[in-house]
């Protein structure tokens, strides 16, 4: 018996030492120290022996199972410390790896200066209006003094909805809705920013659709010079404190008398350049004295008010400002001409 339980132990141990992961290991206990194993199955003889022999054996036993034991318990921890290290190999995370920068969108060029050029006259104390974008032909045309034959109301130029209802051509009908909506009272300050549209095949410098800025300002006693320096400050604010402005002249049927203002071209300081057309000047608004038949339409008495109003378009100040010559790029959303405004 002695004997079979030495060479169980030295079959044990030699199986043992074979034995390559944690599953196998089981199996070889099992198979000599469980309840029907070898070892049992080698003891069960122990009732045949000599009773002064029994001892002997038992401490034997106990021995050849101590001795199995010890080497499971052993290689158990060994395959337990390797499968950790495996882990943390497989898992490693550098954190020295510099990270994903997230893309960050930005302000549209156009959209920044809208904002702009809000700021400005808020800092002067406008407040700022809307008006719908779908218009009647009364607020577009009729209220504003231009006549049935204009050519802007032809349908070559204008969308048209039905005869009535069109797609606004300019802010100027947020004019009338602005005064009407004010009901009589003064000063009424207000600019409006939004989008228009007309009938024109899109090239570098048109667009059928694109958006000014309006500015009207009633009150009494409002004069031309009032005019002129709100828009000088404006144009030096925009364009830089070293710019100066001209009035040349001009017809708009809701303004008397009515002007084009240039500002001075801060490219080449009013010597001529390319930009400038070698002129020194750019053009960069319409605006005039409010006609007194627009101002009736507001609700206010052309006898005890005055007014004056400008309009824009904000592409165009966008294109002198930084330089860009073809409009199409602000619709494009071409990602490379767009980031180049993210960080100004
Ligand atoms: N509405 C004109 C246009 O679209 C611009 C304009 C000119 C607006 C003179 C005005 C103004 O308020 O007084 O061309």
């Amino acid at each position: 018996m002695k004997e079979r339980l030495e060479a169980m132990k030295a079959e044990a141990l030699g199986r043992l030492a074979e034995a390559s992961d944690p599953g196998r290991l089981n199996e070889l206990r099992v198979h000599y120290l469980g309840k029907k194993g070898q070892l049992t199955e080698i003891l069960r003889g122990m009732g045949s022996l000599p009773p002064e022999e029994r001892p002997e054996i038992g401490r034997i036993a106990n021995e050849v199972r101590a001795a199995i034991e010890a080497v499971i318990a052993e290689k158990q921890a060994r395959f337990e410390r390797e499968e950790t290290a495996a882990r943390l190999e497989a898992e490693t995370i550098d954190v020295t790896l510099p990270g994903r920068a997230p893309r960050i969108g930005a302000v549209h060029p156009l959209m920044k200066v809208q904002q702009e050029i809000e700021d400005i006259f808020l800092g002067m104390g406008y407040a700022i209006a809307e008006g719908p974008e779908v218009e009647t032909d009364f607020f577009n045309f009729e209220a504003l003094n231009i006549p049935k034959n204009h050519p802007a109301r032809d349908m070559q130029d204008t969308f048209y909805i039905t005869d009535e209802i069109l797609l606004r051509t300019h802010t100027s009908p947020v004019q009338i809705r602005a005064m009407r909506a004010a009901g009589g009272r003064t000063p009424l300050k207000i600019i409006c920013p939004g989008k228009v549209f007309r009938r024109d095949d899109d090239d570098a410098t048109h667009s059928f659709m694109f958006h000014q800025v309006e500015g009207l300002v009633v009150g009494p006693n409002i004069r031309m010079s009032d005019m002129l320096g709100t828009l000088l400050q404006f144009a030096r604010a925009m364009f830089g404190p070293q710019v100066t402005i001209r009035q040349r002249p001009s017809f708009f049927p809701f303004v008397e008398p009515g002007a084009e203002v240039d500002v001075s071209c801060a490219q080449c300081g009013g010597e001529g350049c390319r930009m400038c057309k070698g002129t020194g000047w750019l053009e960069i608004l319409g605006c005039g004295m409010v006609h007194p038949r627009v101002l009736e339409h507001g609700g206010y008495d052309p006898k005890e008010v005055t007014g004056f109003a400008f309009g824009m378009g904000i592409e165009r100040i966008a294109l002198l400002k930084y330089g860009i010559d073809d409009i199409r790029l602000f619709y494009g959303g071409d990602v490379r001409f767009l980031r180049q405004f993210a960080k100004m």
